[in-house]
């Protein structure tokens, strides 16, 4: 089996990181993470990354005059390690069309709202201040937008009459969870298309083509 090369860009908690770093060390998992970059110094992603032996660099965007050459900090060490995908997992800062479409279809973003909708910062908030009656999160390729780009894998959350912002956090992290190394696995298969905006999944059918949807199952399904 080929495993293709990750890199995992954060800037915090890095719990998205774990769940992949968690997936590749399965044997039959097709990827493996051969960067973690972090533009926070200092971070707890960085952390795990060390404890899994995964080489770890800072690319402090602070330490660059412009986002332009922050970016190219970013590709100078991507280069090196020879990346097919870059997942985006809690990585806070804005990136240019300059550095994403040279990426384009090999950078894929994770948020936690039911994309379009509830774009931007502080998603669970604004969730519980619409009165919506459920959430989740996303998995997307990335576009220049902020938190825009083909969908590729969904999971919906009721969110609770009594929920406060970090309640729902809560219940769609652990959904997170679930559908990085999913949608991870989905481009390593090359079952992915992406036709007129849309992402196609080859073998559809199949329950990973569809929207895991925890509120019809309990949340129990892998
Ligand atoms: C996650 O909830 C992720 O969806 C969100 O940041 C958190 C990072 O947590 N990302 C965004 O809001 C991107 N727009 P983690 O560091 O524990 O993975």
């Amino acid at each position: 089996m080929v495993r293709i090369k990750l890199a995992v860009l954060i800037s915090g908690r890095g719990s998205n990181l774990q769940s992949l770093i968690d997936a590749c060390a399965e044997e039959s998992f097709p990827a493996r993470i051969v960067q973690v970059i972090s533009n926070v110094p200092g971070v707890a992603g960085l952390g795990r990354a060390e404890a899994a032996g995964i080489p770890a660099a800072v690319v402090d965007h602070k330490a660059f005059e412009d986002r332009q050459s922050f970016e190219a900090g970013l590709n100078e060490a991507l280069e090196k390690s020879g990346v097919d995908l870059i997942c985006l997992a809690g990585f806070k800062r804005l990136l240019t069309d300059g550095f994403i479409n040279p990426w384009r279809d090999r950078l894929i973003n994770i948020h936690p709202s039911l994309l379009p909708a509830f774009k931007g910062v502080h998603a669970h908030e604004q969730v519980v201040e619409s009165g919506a009656r459920f959430s989740g999160c996303t998995v997307h390729f990335v576009r220049p937008d902020m938190d825009d780009g083909p969908v590729i894998i969904q999971a919906v959350v009721p969110v609770h009459g009594d929920d406060d912002a970090d309640a729902l956090a809560a219940r769609i992290l652990a959904q997170e969870h679930r559908i990085y190394p999913r949608a991870v696995r989905l481009f390593a298969e090359k079952r992915l298309r992406i036709a007129g905006g849309r992402v196609l999944i080859d073998g559809a059918g199949a329950p990973e083509g569809a929207l895991v949807n925890p509120c019809a199952d309990g949340g129990r399904r892998k």
